[in-house]
């Protein structure tokens, strides 16, 4: 603990704002190296890149550096995400942000369940020039996670230009299947940007919260075009796969595990083969499901995750099946901007290479011990909580309220050890001109259950078109709310008591306010 003190203030320069101390969350401490399996730095800093062809862009990224262990390469990707981070459950991790950029930011380790000071939650932002320290027990199951910048206000800002990457756990249970390994597990940012003539990103929202000195300074048009993207959310008008713009993936005839991650601000897809191949789903954000399941297309809204089990001898040599997103019907607003919801777009294209005999490739049919979904086990079985997200006055709220970061009256209070239901209701309850939009709503620290779905009817026509296409089976973090929409979501506090943050992960709802504290008390 001293020397990590020590260690702030010397990083830290003369010119810091607030130390920011951090407990060490690793039962017996994690001062020393000897005491963590892994340490990694990572450092947000700008940079160039070379997204497309032509001038490089201006980016914000991470940068990594093993200090011990093994945790994937860590080499610099050859993209702006940050780089693969690969962790074996029970580990003992140590990971040090430093902050070279021009504002404040902090890391949120998407779906992992750590302790309140170590969730990026934004009241642990960071200014220039400062360090966090890290330190956790990988509790997790093996799956597809990811970390990415989470300060107020300007999550949307930082991720957009670049501040995310990838966190992939693997367990026994899960290397007892022998799922397809090596570069046959493939992982798959989606990530959709819109690019100025100069190949730099372009990114309308204004952003909330952190001042107006902040908004002009940087990021954000002003006026009425970022305020509008500030409330439905940023499209950008070209799909992204791994930081880049593919053309196709040369894959041979064998199988593979495809491990899609929705890391767009805003966009849903849904995702389809171009044939009409189903898609064989053998996980979801919380890791793999019972048994595979399978789907014509999948519904995939912001931060979900979904694995995909793919045998690419399906297909003969020289062919090339896609994976498309499928328009949205019956006036459904999912967003706005270029490449509309009603358009259909290839998001990614294989071309199939080699022609030699393949040996059939066999899924288990079953793949991993779930627990049974009881919710009875809540406190509140009968009477869940309900959260309205609501829009009024131009900020996106829950039951009413924006965001508020330390405010005790806004809280969420919980019991730990408790099982809760909550009940996310998307009815567009004092919105702007009747408007109703999907929402990504997303739990922090925990993985959570989903119960039950019920639309309203006047959405009921709409609704059916996507309805086939959502996938509530396995541990979820991430649920998409539909408009119209009731999900009921069964949660459990375990292990961690502490301030914990719950939203839309469509972040420019998020920025703009959809966005909650819950506290769970010892
Ligand atoms: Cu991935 Cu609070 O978000
Ligand atoms: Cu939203």
């Amino acid at each position: 603990m001293r020397k990590d003190r020590r260690r702030v203030l010397r990083q830290a320069g003369s010119a810091m704002v607030a130390l920011t101390l951090v407990r060490p969350a690793v039962a017996g401490g994690a001062d020393r190296d000897s005491d963590v399996d892994v340490h990694i730095e990572l450092r947000a800093a700008r940079d160039q890149v070379a997204v497309r062809p032509g001038r490089p862009t201006e980016v914000w990224r991470y940068k990594g550096k093993l200090l011990k262990g093994e945790a994937g390469s860590l080499q610099p990707s050859d993209s702006y995400l940050g780089p693969v981070i690969r962790l074996r459950r029970g580990q003992r991790v140590r990971i040090e942000l430093i902050n070279e950029l021009p504002e404040p930011t902090i890391i949120h380790w998407h779906g992992l369940h750590v302790p309140d000071d170590m969730d990026g939650h934004p009241r642990h932002a960071i200014g220039p020039g400062q360090r966090y320290v890290y330190a956790f027990r990988v509790l997790n199951r093996a799956g597809t996670y990811w970390y990415h910048a989470h300060p107020h206000g300007r999550t949307g800002h930082q991720v957009y230009h670049g501040l995310a990457g990838l966190l992939l756990v693997s367990d026994e249970e899960e290397a007892a299947l022998r799922l397809p390994g090596g570069d046959q597990d493939m992982p798959l940012v989606i990530q959709d940007r819109t690019f100025d003539d100069d190949n730099q990103f372009v990114y309308p929202a204004a952003g909330h919260g952190m001042g107006a000195s902040m908004m002009s300074r940087g990021g954000g048009g002003r006026g009425m075009g970022s305020m509008m993207a500030s409330m439905m959310g940023v499209l950008g008008d070209r799909i992204l796969v791994n930081g880049r713009q593919v053309q196709a993936l040369d894959v041979d005839r064998r199988a593979r595990r495809l491990r899609l991650l929705n890391g767009s601000n805003t966009r849903t897809y849904k995702l389809a083969w171009n044939d009409g191949s189903p898609l064989t789903v053998i996980g979801t954000d919380g890791g793999l499901l019972a048994a595979p399941a399978h789907r014509k297309f999948l519904v995939l809204g912001p931060a979900e995750r979904a694995d995909i089990w793919t045998d690419f001898a399906n297909w003969k040599e020289g062919e090339s099946p896609s994976l498309q997103s499928l328009p949205f019907e019956g006036g459904m607003t999912m967003g706005s901007g270029p490449l509309p919801d009603g358009s259909q777009f290839p998001v990614l294209q294989f071309r199939i290479v080699g022609s030699g005999p393949v040996e059939p490739a066999r899924l288990p049919d079953r793949l991993a011990q779930l627990p049974p979904v009881q919710a009875s086990v809540a406190i509140n079985a009968e009477h869940p909580k309900v959260f309205d997200l609501t829009m009024g006055m131009m900020v996106w709220g829950i039951n009413g309220r924006p965001f508020e970061m330390l405010q005790a009256t806004a809280q969420e209070t919980v019991k730990l050890g408790t099982h809760e239901v909550w009940e996310f209701r998307n009815e567009g309850r004092n919105s702007m001109m009747g408007m109703v939009m999907a929402h990504s709503m997303h739990i922090h620290g925990l993985q959570f259950r989903v119960i039950g779905r019920e639309i309203a009817d006047r959405f009921a026509a709409a609704y059916r078109t996507v309805q086939p296409g959502l996938m509530d089976e396995g541990w979820k973090d991430t649920v998409l709310v539909m408009p119209g929409e009731r999900v009921r979501v069964l949660v459990g506090f375990e292990d961690y008591p502490g301030l914990f943050l719950y939203h839309c992960h469509m972040l420019e709802h998020e920025d703009s306010g959809l966005m909650r504290n819950y506290l769970v008390k010892a």
